[in-house]
């Protein structure tokens, strides 16, 4: 285990987004350089940035053309390597963002792989043995009639996203490769050495698109993924043991025994994570969808549900509903690395999408102040909004999440001093969209907040990724909702009444809070919307 990772807090990056420094009106790795102050101020000590590897940009660089090369719009491996130093010297890690599961239809391999004659490239991706025949009833979705050899490929995600080659688990029929086959054992070879390429460039490690991926027609469990990634630990243990890997799995209890360090709890199906922002049930109590992003379906729009999202102010939210599931994942994995929780990501809509400011840093303080290794996705920190806008590079619902970054009232809002129609997407019009500089001027604002909050995790070794949580009040349907970190207590009251509870602790002091809270005689009492640490 990296041993950065115990104080580790990440700030994720949508390089498209954050700071154009050439006015060409998109975000590049300069712009990033002239943040990294204000990153690390606010006290993130780590960055995860989104795919910036060459690429057509069909699905925003998760479709790689060449995994070796920066992406000419954000600057050049050298400004990269640049960007990895000037990060250290500020003891900032950064992660990369890796995606082994699929290459762009340009990358070219790809290209050599469609070929007629046999070549190296053959079977890096997965190829079926006639043209009118797809991958059986596994339901992965493939294309035919593009290339001229007579078979149809496998995609893992868009149609620009041939999958790899990593082979099947059970390889039942002659076109199938085994997982020990030459063509799989040289794809895990290319990962592995586009990994080492990056590494021995000064990257810190990686987040790992579409983990689980790899192996086609693998069981349940991963069987045969997690075995591909049980080997890569083993070389950078060897090799770069300071390496970091976070998996976009949200399996934590399979991902890290595969040999990942942490893993996300994400939006998707059977995942406790939405419950806490956007917990939209219908009237039996059920989830019904968690994230327009992921289901396609915009709740705004949608009469027949009730939010019942814990941060919510009153929306009568039960913590069980996230704790239940949570608190299974922790203690199942607690001794064998992270959770990861996120404010939001790149394919969600933003938290401020169904969360005040005053909900906003109760939601934080609790992400802040849990065992693990949290995100915080760019712009959150000033509750920046989702916006509804027509898609860009294969974002659709998440295009709205990927907006310029709010830095001022200057032209563009700070991000670009490019003409307004040539930013890569439009900023908040807003007349109200909040920006880092009046933010970092008001006592109190979300941005204050969090770097407060920062401030006490990295102060307070209880409150690191450590896994040291013990529960102490934890009713369902009722408030407040107690924890113990080590030596410290934290407490949280998302409602507009006063709440209290009996917990068997000694007398203590607030040494963080939002709106206030007390610990005497063995009760716990918090203000209406408020988050105290004792
Ligand atoms: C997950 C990434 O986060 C998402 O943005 C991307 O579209 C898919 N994987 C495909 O790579």
């Amino acid at each position: 285990m990296p041993g950065w990772l115990k104080d580790a807090v990440f700030y994720e990056i949508y390089p498209q987004s954050f700071c154009d420094s050439n006015s060409d009106g998109i975000g590049d790795f300069q712009g990033i350089v002239s943040k990294l102050d204000y990153v690390k101020d606010l006290g993130f000590n780590a960055l995860w940035i989104n795919p910036c590897f060459d690429s057509p940009f069909h699905d925003a660089g998760y479709d790689v053309r060449d995994y070796k090369k920066a992406a000419p719009r954000y600057g050049t491996n050298d400004d990269l390597i640049r960007l990895f130093r000037e990060a250290h010297e500020r003891g900032i890690h950064v992660l990369l963002d890796l995606v082994p599961g699929h290459t762009s239809e340009e990358h070219e391999w790809f290209r050599d792989s469609c070929a007629l004659e046999k070549n190296e490239y053959s079977d890096r991706y997965i190829w079926t043995d006639f043209c009118f025949r797809g991958a059986g009833n596994f339901g992965y979705p493939y294309v035919g009639g593009e290339a001229e050899r007579p078979g149809t490929y496998l995609l893992n995600f868009f149609k620009c996203q041939p999958a790899l080659n990593y082979g099947w688990l059970d390889a039942d029929e002659s076109w199938k490769c085994a997982m020990d086959s030459e063509a799989a054992r040289s794809t895990i070879e290319a990962v592995k050495d586009v990994m080492r390429f990056w590494m021995d460039r000064g990257c810190d490690g990686f987040r790992v698109d579409m983990a689980a991926s790899l192996v086609k027609g693998d069981d349940e469990k991963k069987t045969g993924t997690s075995r591909i990634w049980r080997e890569i630990r083993q070389m950078l243990d060897r090799d770069y043991p300071e390496c970091a890997l976070v998996a976009e799995w949200s399996d934590p209890e399979l991902s890290l025994r595969a040999g990942f360090h942490a893993d996300f709890l994400l939006n998707v199906e059977n995942s406790p994570y939405s419950t806490l922002v956007r917990d939209y049930q219908n009237h039996a109590g059920r989830l019904i969808f968690s994230d327009p992003c992921f289901t396609g379906v915009d709740p705004s729009a949608h009469m027949d549900y009730e939010d019942h999202s814990f941060f919510r102010m009153d929306a009568g939210g039960d913590i069980l509903r996230f704790m239940d599931g949570y608190l299974k994942l922790y203690e199942n994995t607690k001794d064998v690395g992270y959770i990861s929780l996120i404010t939001c990501n790149h394919d969600t809509v933003r938290p401020s999408y169904n969360l005040s400011n005053d909900e906003l840093k109760l939601f934080y303080a609790f992400l802040f102040t849990m065992p693990g290794v949290p995100f915080l996705y760019y712009g959150d920190e000033i509750g920046q909004r989702y916006l509804s806008l027509r898609t860009k590079e294969g974002g659709y619902f998440r295009t709205g999440s990927r907006t310029p970054m709010q830095w001022s009232r200057e032209k563009n809002l700070g991000f670009s001093d490019a003409e307004s129609k040539d930013l890569y997407l439009p900023t908040d019009p807003a007349a109200d969209a909040p920006v880092v500089s009046e933010m970092q001027k008001e006592a109190g604002s979300l941005l204050e907040t969090v770097r407060s909050i920062l401030a006490l995790r990295h102060q307070e070794k209880d409150l690191q990724a450590q896994p040291n949580l013990e529960i102490l009040y934890m009713e369902r349907g009722e408030l407040p909702f107690v924890y113990r970190r080590g030596g410290r207590i934290c407490a949280v009251n998302p409602s507009s009444k006063k709440v209290s509870a009996r917990i068997d602790e000694q007398d203590k002091e607030p040494i963080w809070q939002v709106g206030a809270g007390t610990l005497s005689g063995g009760i716990v009492t918090l203000d209406p919307q408020s988050f105290a640490v004792f």
